[in-house]
């Protein structure tokens, strides 16, 4: 199985289990980047469309790259999971790792993929090496993946094939773009010679790269994700103080204190919350996970209260502006869980929406490309299909994600409102183009 011209000691043949937002993306940037990539799915219409150059979701950038790396013919999509674990050098299972009601993550998805490798990597006959690229808690690749991958291959790790972890650090909006010129590569290995196997898939990228054992990989993404979570969470706290001591705009804040090297100004964007498929996700799964361990982690359970309590704030500066919410008409802008994605995953969109029909507001929300999907998650929410009819007789506005259109937007957009009454949840409005409406800016 190891190549052996000079051409191909560069490529390797690669397969991916499973074509969501991190599997999908991975395809098309190891193809680009040179490996010949067979992408697996069980959902045959997933993968249909991308056969077709259609991805299944919305990504900057994704279609174009998708069709660029079909056009290599380096690049090739099935259902047969089995097929592409047993032709392949290096396999990356990119399953997702949903959320339990208990916080905790389900292994389901991990632990079949984990099943059907191995019953593919039982024919192989060359040296293979697994790499667990969804995001599992220490231990996992140990104590499910790897027990899961000996009994359905009859092969032993570290001895017959290698095993990985290779947390993927890949920003929803800019994943492309991400997977192409990654920060930092980090691979957990079982041994030396698994590792070394999965540097070759990287060869051709020049960041710093990271080898450790297992479980610190698995723990690093973890405590990234959480870090920065918490980051924001502290923004908004602060943003909260900033409120309640009163005439301080939490941005100059943030700005002063991101000077000093040791602190830096990125993600202190105060706002509604964190939302996406990863922060709240991963939070709740390394305090759970901590908590089944003898640990309950205190600042990171802060961390979670305080994104609770975010969306709420939206809401009490609506009663403070107009009054008892029961009757009046909400409009919110922005209902995916962040500007540039058609992501409603945790969008604190969600919570907001829910709490103001809880008030007996009559809800309208707009996004530039999200409808049904939110509809589905709030179905008393009315969809505006455009900006206008959103504001249409509004009692009052909450704008929710930093969509940049809404940077925008001046007083006489919202000039269809009964009153315009504007709360700017993500600090983006310009207040100079909003003279002449009511802003309300959490955070000052
Ligand atoms: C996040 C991480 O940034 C990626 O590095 C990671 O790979 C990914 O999760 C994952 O685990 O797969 P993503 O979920 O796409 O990426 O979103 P972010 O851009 O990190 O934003 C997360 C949430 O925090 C959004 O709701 C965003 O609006 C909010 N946020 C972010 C703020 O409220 N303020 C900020 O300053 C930054």
């Amino acid at each position: 199985m190891i190549c052996r011209t000079s051409l191909r000691e560069a490529m390797a043949r690669l397969c991916i289990v499973g074509t969501g937002h991190v599997g999908l993306v991975y395809a098309v940037a190891f193809t680009l980047q040179g490996h010949e990539v067979h992408a697996t799915d069980v959902d045959a219409k997933a993968i249909a469309s991308l056969q077709k150059g259609t991805p299944t979701f919305y990504e900057p950038g994704l279609k174009e790259a998708l069709q660029k790396a079909l056009r290599t013919k380096r690049l090739t999509f099935s259902t047969d999971v089995k097929a592409g674990a047993r032709d392949a050098e290096a396999i990356f299972t990119c399953v997702g790792t949903p959320s339990r009601e208990d916080g905790s993550i389900d292994l389901a998805y991990v632990e079949a993929a984990a099943r059907t490798v191995g019953q593919g990597m039982r024919s192989a006959t060359g040296y293979q090496v697994v790499a667990v690229k969804s995001t599992v808690l220490p231990r996992t690749t140990e104590e499910v993946v790897r027990p899961a991958l000996e009994k359905s291959s009859g092969k032993k790790a570290g001895q017959d094939f290698g095993l990985c972890m290779n947390p993927e650090f890949l920003r929803e909006g800019s994943a492309v773009e991400d997977a192409m010129h990654p920060d930092r590569i980090v691979i957990g290995g079982i041994d030396a010679r698994s590792v070394k196997a999965l540097e070759r898939v990287y060869s051709k990228l020049t960041c710093p790269r990271m080898r450790t054992d297992l479980r610190t990989a698995e723990m690093i993404k973890y405590a990234t994700n959480s870090f920065l979570a918490t980051k924001v969470s502290f923004a908004n706290e602060l943003a909260n103080l900033c409120d309640a001591f009163g005439g301080i705009n939490v941005d100059t804040v943030v700005d002063a204190m991101g000077l000093d090297p040791r602190i830096n100004p990125r993600f202190l964007k105060a706002g509604l919350g964190f939302g996406g498929s990863c922060f709240p996700k991963d939070v709740r799964a390394l305090v759970a996970g901590g908590k089944a361990r003898g640990y309950g982690p205190r600042l990171l359970q802060a961390t979670l209260a305080v994104n609770e309590l975010q969306p709420i704030r939206a809401v009490e500066l609506a009663e403070k502006a107009v009054g008892p919410l029961k009757g009046k008409r909400v409009a919110i802008l922005g209902l995916s869980f962040k500007g540039g994605s058609d992501d409603v995953r945790e969008s604190r969109a969600i919570p907001l929406a829910k709490a103001l029909v809880r008030k007996g507001a009559k809800v309208v929300g707009y996004d530039p490309i999200v409808d049904e999907a939110f509809r589905r998650e709030v179905p008393k929410v009315e969809i505006a299909r455009d900006l206008t009819s959103a504001l249409a007789h509004a009692d009052v506005c909450i704008v929710h994600n930093d969509w940049p259109q809404w940077q925008e937007l001046r007083a006489a957009d919202f000039a269809g409102m009964k009153r315009m009454v504007v709360i700017d949840g993500r600090r983006i409005l310009r207040q100079e183009a909003m003279a002449g409406a009511e802003l309300l800016v959490l955070g000052g």
